[in-house]
């Protein structure tokens, strides 16, 4: 029999392949940066170099898939998919929350499959921030050891929480048993949010409790509270359904958060990454990698061809842009000059960044 964590799985990988849950109003913040064209790149778009180290890990592309799914036996094919195709694409990959392995042993080949799959890329344990406060450390390093994991993302979903009917919604000490797992875990450990961003504020706590890298999961793309709107209309929830409603694109869009994590540790940047332009704006504002989610649900019902088909379009549209802007390596990449404008730009001078680091570097 199904526990609630396995069905509330499914659901959530159901309503990501067929409704509408991208934010609304707000975008990821990436129209308001541009990129400077260089008209003599000097280099040979063929020759670009898109590889980089992550956690340790050597990538054919700065990008990883996204945590999405598993902990149902439906998702087992879905994330074989996903694997096949990191693993095909030398790229990193992350597998959905762990909690269902946890609370049912049942549930452990839909993440296992990950790891079968794609046996030699970067690959990561995912577990919630709410969990790891109940689980303790001892628990967290079976998620690991389950699928050999290169990594550990502990996410941050308190929007979530705050709005479905069986939310965790209490958020005291986190940071503490954070800091506990990164510092005694033995692979890196780092702290990712779900479509609301995060802070230079709390960026700065992770980086004093230890953590190894931040995945910024920002405003733009799938908004969970969206999400959860369909599932409070389907229970007949109507306050959930109204908090669902007003939160649906509520947090920092991904483009600022970038910035706002800009704290000497690796930055992941993810929420509503689309094309590979987006990837090359993500990089120039700072992030060391990115990732996506949603643009792979569907395909990836349709099996691993699909998945890489759709990801090799984005590493192509990413490597014109590193053309166009004269980068030969992910490297340049990060110190190529970009202009902020719009909303971005008005986001970040109230919040007091200088923006001035971005224009014209050490080439004039
Ligand atoms: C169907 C689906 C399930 C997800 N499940 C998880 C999860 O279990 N753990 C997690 O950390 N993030 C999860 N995410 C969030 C993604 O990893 C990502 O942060 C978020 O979707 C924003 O990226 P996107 O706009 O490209 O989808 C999930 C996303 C999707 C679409």
């Amino acid at each position: 029999m199904e526990n609630i964590t396995s069905r509330r799985k499914i659901e959530h990988l159901e309503l990501c392949a067929g409704s509408h849950v991208e934010a609304r109003t707000a975008g990821p913040g990436f129209e308001d940066i541009t990129l400077v064209h260089r008209a003599l790149p000097e280099i040979n778009m063929d020759d670009i170099d898109m590889s980089t180290v992550l956690f340790g890990k050597k990538l054919s592309y700065p990008f990883l898939i996204a945590s999405i799914t598993g902990g149902h036996p439906e998702t087992t094919p879905v994330n074989a998919a996903l694997a096949e195709a990191a693993e095909e694409l030398n790229i990193g990959i992350g597998v959905g929350s762990q909690r269902a392995a946890i609370d049912d042993r049942n549930q452990r080949d839909s993440f296992e499959i990950v790891r079968q799959k794609a046996p030699t890329t970067l690959v990561y344990a995912n577990i919630g921030a709410a969990q790891i406060k109940e689980y303790g450390i001892g628990k967290v390093e079976e998620l690991v050891e389950m699928i050999d994991a290169d990594a550990l993302a502990i996410h941050l979903n308190f929007l979530q929480e705050a709005i479905q009917p069986e939310g965790d919604r209490d958020a005291r000490n986190c940071l503490e048993i954070i800091s506990e797992i990164a510092k005694s875990l033995n692979v890196p450990v780092f702290v990712k949010e779900t479509g609301a961003g995060i802070s230079r504020e709390d960026a700065l706590l992770l980086k004093k409790a230890g953590i190894a890298g931040i995945d910024v999961g920002g405003l733009g793309g799938t908004s969970w509270a969206g999400v959860e709107v369909y599932r409070a209309r389907d229970s007949g929830n109507s306050l959930c359904e109204h908090l669902g409603e007003l939160f649906w694109d509520f947090g920092i869009p991904t483009a600022a958060s970038i910035v706002e994590c800009k704290v000497s540790v690796p930055v992941i940047a993810t929420g509503g990454i689309r094309n590979g332009l987006d990837i090359a704006k993500s990089i120039a504002l700072g992030a060391s990698a990115a990732s996506a989610a949603l643009p792979f649900v569907r395909p990836a019902f349709n099996g691993k061809d699909a998945v890489v088909s759709v990801i090799g379009t984005m590493m192509q549209e990413l490597r014109t842009a590193m053309f166009l802007t004269g980068c030969g390596s992910v490297g340049e990449l990060s110190r190529a000059p970009i202009t902020i404008g719009g909303r971005t730009l008005e986001y970040l001078t109230q919040r007091g960044f200088n923006i001035k680091d971005y224009s014209v570097k050490d080439m004039l």
